[in-house]
């Protein structure tokens, strides 16, 4: 095996996973901060950081957490800097390295995802701050059976094909992220089927581009009925679809599959997640499969912070709770 590869099985080794911890700066300040009542600005930022990155024995439960590039360069309160403190602990420093969204020109309610320009720089900058893996993330939009299209679902694999092969000869793993949104009325086979469509798309255009699969993570939504549905579906059925649309688009060979939690409650999450890890096991998925999670894991802690210094013992405590939740729902 080589490094590279040690390095992605490691990131997705057994009841261990990924706290995603890159939002934007404007995500961090709108939607986790002043959605909370909490005031914005760097300073919070970095205490919104501190509260998760520095909580005593997250390392039992994190393999690796995905920074945004603000982060790479703060410190904990303890003045170290947070990939530093990080990788003492054990756990890989990661960095969202694409550059967000613009609308699609030929399809104006889709997103393309940006961030090639100058990639190949910003990475050099980021290994030396200590980034040992990236994550790119591609949005998709269900729209009955118009959306996504075939041109929005081409362009973001070519770009996130581009993204892999830069990243791996950057020495760092790529975790690629075709994320299909839970947003809308459409129903959970809908969700299943553009899972697999949008997967199957993805590894033609690896393949194509000779990417190496073996070091190569990916982070997928759970097939759901949309948010507008009406419909809540049960774990089994949720684990059902995903597991299935999975195991007829993913090749055996990547090192592995993670899970973004999409705007789900924590627990409902947590329960998806668990139904996943058991019908994968039945069905013998040929990857391991872990979570990488931002709102489902932080959002209990970060209302019960506040944004004040003499709640973030408390905060720790329900953050850790969560974690350890999510951990055992994959072991
Ligand atoms: P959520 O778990 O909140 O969906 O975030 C995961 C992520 O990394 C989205 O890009």
């Amino acid at each position: 095996m080589t490094d590279l590869v040690v390095e992605a099985r490691t990131l997705v080794s057994p009841g261990k996973g990924l706290l995603a911890a890159d939002e934007s700066t404007q995500t961090a300040d709108v939607k986790r901060l002043a959605a909370y009542g909490i005031p914005t600005g760097p300073e919070m930022r970095r205490k919104f950081r501190d509260l998760f990155l520095d909580a005593p024995g997250i390392e039992e439960y994190l393999s690796g957490v995905i920074l945004y590039e603000e982060t790479l360069g703060q410190a904990g309160s303890d003045q170290e800097l947070f990939p530093r403190s990080l990788s003492e602990r054990g756990i890989a420093p990661g960095i969202k390295v694409d550059e967000g969204t613009d609308s699609f020109p030929s399809s104006e309610d889709e997103l393309i995802t940006k961030g090639l320009i100058g990639l190949s720089e910003r990475l050099l900058a980021y290994k030396k701050q200590g980034a040992r893996f990236t994550k790119w993330r591609a949005v998709f939009r269900i729209d009955g059976d118009r959306l996504p299209s075939a041109a929005a679902t081409h362009e973001n694999a070519k770009r996130l094909a581009t993204y892999a092969k830069e990243v791996q000869m950057a020495g760092m793993v790529p975790i690629l992220e075709p994320e299909v949104l839970l947003d809308g009325k459409h129903s959970r086979a809908r969700a299943r089927a553009v899972i697999a469509e949008t997967m199957g798309a993805l590894f033609s255009v690896l393949q194509e581009q000779a990417v190496d699969r073996a070091s190569i993570i990916l982070k997928t939504s759970m097939a759901l009925s949309g948010s507008e549905s009406g419909r809540k579906d049960t774990p089994e059925e949720v684990a059902e679809d995903t597991v299935s649309a999975l195991m007829e688009s993913v090749p055996r060979q990547i090192a592995g599959v993670v899970f973004l939690s999409g705007g789900q409650d924590p627990d409902e999450a947590t329960e998806n997640l668990a139904a996943i890890t058991k019908r994968a096991r039945q069905a013998r998925a040929p990857w391991p499969l872990t979570f990488s999670f931002a709102r489902a894991l932080q959002e209990e802690a970060i209302r019960t912070w506040g944004g004040k210094d003499e709640n973030v013992e408390a905060a720790r405590a329900v953050f850790l709770a969560r974690l350890r939740k999510v951990a055992a729902a994959v072991a």
